[in-house]
């Protein structure tokens, strides 16, 4: 063997050896697959679903009067880390007196329902609406968004407007640097958040790509 073959052949190795080695980070920092409700191995199903038009299922909770009956239709959305399980503060009394019927749901990727990762502001406005649709709870209804399921109400709002009785936010995470909301009400709200938190909104804020500062 000509002695200038050994620095390529060491080189080769060295390749061969960094190649192994991030393969092998990869495999131990990937997370695992999503064990899907209701496939082998995943957890079972217990609550009641419809299966969307691109296959997906969504998982709901009704609760009031019911819908054939209703007055006012509300389909409620939760925020991060919760589920359709969330207890609503309301009186049965107010419940019978306003004739309210609630439609709960596992947002995408939350619950008994299916992930999906590249939901959006606007899937998340057409999965309410079809949900609202195969259940047959009428042409009109309300939303209510509660923490950061504020942000389908705002894809409501955008994209199935026609189908809006009302929008409602229930602490909402707040665009602060939006220029219809007067600037000393911005400048205070966003001075009572802790700090951790400003500090998110400036990083979102300033993120090219991520206008909306949430
Ligand atoms: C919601 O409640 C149902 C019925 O009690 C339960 O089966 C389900 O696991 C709960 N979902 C979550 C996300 O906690
Ligand atoms: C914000 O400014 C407007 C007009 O400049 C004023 O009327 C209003 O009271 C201010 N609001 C607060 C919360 O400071």
């Amino acid at each position: 063997m000509h002695s200038s073959q050994f620095p390529a052949m060491y080189a080769e190795i060295a390749v061969a050896l960094a190649a192994g080695l991030l393969s092998w980070a990869y495999q131990t920092i990937k997370p695992p697959l999503p064990k899907i409700c209701g496939s082998p191995g995943g957890p079972p199903i217990t609550s009641p679903r419809v299966k969307l038009s691109d296959g997906r299922h969504l998982a709901y909770r009704e609760m009031g009067v019911p819908k054939e009956e209703a007055k006012n239709k509300i389909i409620v959305i939760h925020g991060f880390d919760d589920s359709k399980n969330l207890s609503l503060p309301v009186s049965q009394e107010t419940i019978e007196e306003l004739s309210i019927y609630f439609l709960f749901f596992d947002r995408a990727g939350y619950g008994e329902s299916d992930p999906y990762p590249s939901r959006s502001v606007k899937s998340e406005a057409y999965d309410i609406q079809e949900l609202a649709d195969q259940l047959q709870i009428g042409s009109k209804f309300y939303v209510i968004g509660m923490s950061m399921g504020a942000y389908p109400v705002y894809g409501c709002l955008k994209y199935i407007p026609h189908r809006l009785s009302g929008a409602s936010l229930v602490v909402p995470f707040v665009h602060y640097w939006w220029p219809s909301l007067p600037a000393n009400i911005s400048k205070q709200g966003f001075q009572k958040l802790c700090t951790a938190d400003q500090r998110t909104f400036q990083v979102a804020h300033h993120t090219p790509g991520y206008s909306t500062g949430g």
